[in-house]
């Protein structure tokens, strides 16, 4: 019924009509109007002229929508949001969401020096990962971060002696392997599973307060959950936090303090449209558990912020059969986007120009535009896991025609590589009728910049 209205209206009407209708529920301000892709008000293909491609481009307002989202969702709760900097780490991002409020959740010295850069609030730096080096270490004391969040055993005492050593008492979470998991999340980002290598097993949890919970260098009084990520659903979520409270309710018994509960990252994006819970879907499970409970709530979201919030553009450079294969080969390649060829990860990928019966009815991979042609996107670099989408039918395309890979706001920038001496994208803010370059686009000589023997 939907298409024969299509018919018998005309075309430019149709167009506002359809991305009305269609584009309205979609997680980003990544839309079609008049047949042209338009991040918020710019049209993107005015973006490739000024900076070229590939060029990642974000959307400032998408950015806030969401992390408001999350505020709003989790007001009922003492909550804060430290956004995950390994999803998307560019200053301008980082400076955007500091203004909002946020706090970040970093996992290296080198995300700390990046708060460090902006004048975030260190006071709302959580700080996890396994493989902390006493350097790292030493200057997140000197900084005076909010939490670390211990892994192990021997990490709780490298850390006490590192601030006895300067005579400071650290704040930290244990981080507390739940055993919890997703079966939709990929093997590589399942993180709450026992024997993954993350946090400390819950069976060993008390055992390990019990020793440390008085620790004089170190103040221990809050837990830290990352159960994997992306986690579709909150059912995951729910089975943690029961066994955590558990948890707590039994450290209390025994004297120890428990202030603080720090729920991770994993909160899920649209790779396809309507994939994801929404931010009060995770809230309205989590929210009642946690009420009551005397805890503050630490969020670490990364991909529920950043990933629709980003697309990357790239050029069509040429076309070829390969076999029966059509290959579509494009100016960004797995350097630029590294998911598909690492997890076999799904991006919607279209045209940046379209004509009225070309309009995707929704962002969905089973999609079929009537002129359609079954097609792999790929990229130049000499490897064949080199593909960007596989098996999906586009409308024709020819050399010169710009493509947008939605969803690419996390973990797609921030995983790129210069593999084959391939300078990285730049990356571009959008923010209502502007935009900025906020990362020159790199050129052979950055690359090869730091290997400072051979250049005279
Ligand atoms: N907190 C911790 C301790 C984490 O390890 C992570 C992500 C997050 C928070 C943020 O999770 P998010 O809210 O973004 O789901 N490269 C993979 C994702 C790896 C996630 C690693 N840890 C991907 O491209 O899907």
């Amino acid at each position: 019924m939907f298409y024969a209205f299509m018919a018998v209206w005309p075309e430019n009407r149709l167009v506002i009509f359809i991305q009305m209708v269609i584009f309205s529920h979609i997680m980003d301000k990544f839309n079609y109007k008049d047949g042209k892709l338009y991040c918020e008000d710019v049209p993107v293909a005015e973006i490739a002229e000024k900076i070229g491609t590939p060029a990642y481009i974000y959307s400032a307002n998408t950015i806030r929508e969401h992390y408001r989202k999350i505020e709003a969702a989790f007001s009922e709760l003492d909550t804060t949001i430290c956004f995950s900097i390994k999803s998307l780490a560019n200053l301008s991002i980082m400076k955007l969401l500091k203004n909002l409020g946020s706090g970040f959740d970093v996992v290296s010295g080198g995300e700390l020096a990046r708060v460090q850069a902006i004048g975030g609030d260190v006071k709302k730096v959580v700080y996890a990962g396994v493989g902390k080096t006493d350097r790292e270490i030493s200057e997140a004391l000197q900084a005076g971060i909010g939490w670390f969040n211990i892994e192990s055993e021997m990490e709780f005492e490298n850390l006490a002696r590192l601030a006895g050593e300067i005579n400071c008492t650290a704040h930290a979470a244990l981080r507390i392997n739940p055993d919890v998991y997703d079966p939709k999340t990929h093997a590589y980002t399942t993180t709450g599973k026992k024997e993954t290598k993350f946090g400390v097993d819950i069976d060993r949890a008390g055992a390990f307060f019990e020793k440390y919970g008085k620790n004089p260098n170190v103040r221990l009084d809050s837990i830290h959950l990352h159960i994997g990520s992306p986690i579709y659903s909150p059912q995951p979520y729910i089975a943690a936090i029961n066994k955590t409270l558990a948890f707590v309710k039994d450290m209390r018994a025994k004297g120890l303090e428990i202030n603080t509960l720090d729920l991770g990252g994993g909160f899920a994006a649209d790779y396809e449209e309507g994939a994801s819970p929404l931010a009060i879907d995770y809230a309205a499970a989590i929210v009642p558990l946690l009420k009551g409970q005397g805890l503050k709530l630490i969020l670490e979201p990364g991909r529920h912020i950043a990933c629709n919030a980003g697309i990357l553009l790239m050029k069509v450079l040429y076309t070829k059969k390969g076999g029966e294969k059509n290959f579509i080969i494009v100016d960004a390649a797995m350097t630029d986007n590294i998911r598909p060829a690492l997890y076999e990860a799904r991006h919607f990928i279209y045209p940046s120009k379209l004509e009225a019966d070309e309009f995707p009815p929704n962002r969905r991979f089973d999609f079929q535009p009537a002129k359609g042609i079954k097609v792999n996107v790929v990229g130049g670099v000499c490897e064949s896991a080199d593909v960007l989408a596989k098996d999906r039918v586009l409308p024709p395309v020819k050399r010169g025609d710009l493509l947008a890979m939605f969803s690419a706001g996390a973990y797609c920038f921030t995983m790129s590589s210069q593999y084959n001496t391939r300078p990285r994208a730049a990356e571009v803010l959008v923010d209502g009728e502007k935009f900025r370059v906020i990362r020159k686009r790199e050129d052979y000589r950055d690359i090869f910049a730091t290997e400072l023997d051979a250049i005279k």
